[in-house]
């Protein structure tokens, strides 16, 4: 008896002292389990005489569930405390200050490019796009390049030695456009073109919007008119535009257009060349199944970096390509 006794004050104690769930159960174990101490004494009872098992199994059973309270007890206990460690530990303060937000901006290249477009949509022009890998056909061939035209050796070429290329304008999508329609058109193509050259005024890739409209009775004079109106629109104020004569295998007659340009330094302004442009040549136009007899058109194209450079006051090429951010936040 005393040992029932002695074994009950010591596992109480032990329960007690337990500080979490597992070492908790581990005495459930070691007591109550199948072969704890306590099953033990049960045990014994059978080899014990009448008189005395009595008491001996009252005072068991009675330690048993003595321990069985005292360890369910005990488990609430260290449960609430567990769930409250945890609410403390993934509290919230929603009432700390926000973190404050980085702005991102568009690229300036990319601004100019959809201004560009915004304007010659407001025109009535669609968007056409083509590849940017091409090959001899779309890129000189079939814009009268004849096969060792000199003009060829103007484009700096990446060839990739299989017979494609990376275009060198944008002039290639009129060729795709005509050659999937029938006339009129009204299009411009905004992209990426590519040309092995590189200095402070070039980079191997450059954006351009070529322009092509085609129909009945179109003059030079459309040409400089849309040209003039995009201008004055892409500056947002009225500048002087002039006409140069100028070559292009696909355009005849060509001009090359520049534009009044004041720097702001009190200088006297100058003449800014932006971008090329002329009548859409007669052997494209056939080439294209299109009636040259019928059908006149014209043609452009411009380069995007310098129209950026001029409107938000950049001048150099290169800084477009760094990407560095302090220069790009200037833009947001
Ligand atoms: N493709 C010419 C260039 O890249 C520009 C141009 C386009 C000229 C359309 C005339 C007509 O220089």
């Amino acid at each position: 008896m005393n040992a029932v006794t002695e074994l009950q004050t010591r596992a109480l104690a032990a329960i007690e002292a337990s500080e979490n769930l597992q070492s908790l159960d581990d005495l459930r174990v070691r007591y109550l389990g199948k072969k704890g101490e306590i099953t033990a004494q049960l045990k014994s009872l059978g080899s014990m005489e009448p008189e005395q098992r009595k008491a001996f199994g009252q005072a068991v059973n009675a330690a048993r569930d003595a321990l069985n309270q005292a360890i369910a007890a005990r488990r609430s206990l260290l449960e609430s405390q567990a769930l409250e460690n945890r609410l403390l530990s993934e509290k919230v303060d929603v009432s700390l200050p926000g973190r404050g937000e980085q702005r991102g901006g568009l690229h300036p290249v990319t601004m100019a490019m959809e201004r560009a477009i915004g304007i010659f949509t407001k025109l009535g022009f669609d968007v056409a796009t083509g590849p940017e890998v091409e090959d001899d056909h779309y890129n000189f061939e079939a814009l009268n390049f004849p096969p060792h035209h000199p003009a060829r050796a103007m484009h700096d070429t990446f060839y990739f030695g299989d017979g494609r290329l990376l275009r060198t304008h944008t002039s290639p999508v009129q060729i795709r456009v005509m050659e999937i329609s029938k006339p009129p058109y009204r299009i411009i193509a905004p992209g990426k073109v590519f040309r092995s050259d590189s200095d402070q005024t070039h980079t191997p890739m450059f954006h351009q919007v070529e322009g092509l409209l085609v129909g009945e009775g179109v003059s030079m004079a459309d040409l400089k008119g849309v040209l003039h109106t995009f201008v004055n629109a892409f500056f947002e104020r009225s500048l002087a535009m002039r006409f140069r004569p100028s070559y292009f295998p696909f355009t005849e007659p060509s001009a090359e257009v520049d534009i009044g340009w004041e720097k702001g330094d009190g200088s006297e302004p100058g003449w800014l060349e932006i971008l090329g442009c002329g009548m859409v040549h007669p052997n494209v136009l056939r080439g294209c199944d299109v009636d040259p007899e019928k059908y006149t058109g014209y043609a452009f194209g411009m380069g995007i970096e310098r129209l950026a450079m001029l409107r938000y006051g950049v001048t150099d090429l290169r800084q477009f390509f760094e990407n560095d951010l302090e220069f790009l936040r200037q833009f947001h």
